[in-house]
């Protein structure tokens, strides 16, 4: 695939790949819509130029679940109501996958700063916070 080279992750993944899970917000790394895994890392991809990552390990929010089979955090999202409008939903999802992988008991305060970077307009966070700490594995 020829992408140019100022073209964007984020673009990369929406408009030429079609994967519209991962949300375009600000697209100046505030928002924290955009955040995708890179190597197993939560990345903005808005910030990212898509000739970087080649070779490299990307994964979005349709990667998340096994087909139709929501994932323990998905679950715990949607146990406490976590979700409202849900554009911040995927970015918030993939914060918590990559906080999740690397700690195994985050405190309130990891998980907040874990999400730190990740904006919410509906819920006032507790709910997410709850959600993430909440998940059964
Ligand atoms: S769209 Fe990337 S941080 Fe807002
Ligand atoms: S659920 Fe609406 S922005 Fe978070």
């Amino acid at each position: 695939m020829e992408i140019a080279p100022n073209q964007t992750l984020l673009q990369l993944l929406r408009e030429e790949l079609g994967l519209t899970g991962t949300k375009c917000g600000c697209e100046i790394g505030e928002c924290g819509a955009c955040t995708v895994l890179l190597n197993g890392h939560a990345v903005n991809s808005c910030l990212i130029l898509a000739p970087q990552i080649d070779g490299q390990e990307v994964m979005t929010i349709e990667g998340l679940s096994d087909g139709d089979r929501l994932t323990p955090l998905q679950e715990s999202f949607l146990d406490h109501d976590a979700v409202h409008c849900g554009f911040c939903t995927p970015g918030m999802l993939m914060s918590a996958k990559d906080l999740l992988d690397h700690s195994e008991n985050p405190s309130e305060e990891d998980i907040r700063r874990a999400i730190s970077g990740n904006l919410c307009r509906c819920t006032g966070y507790q709910q997410i916070v709850d959600a993430i700490g909440d998940v059964k594995q």
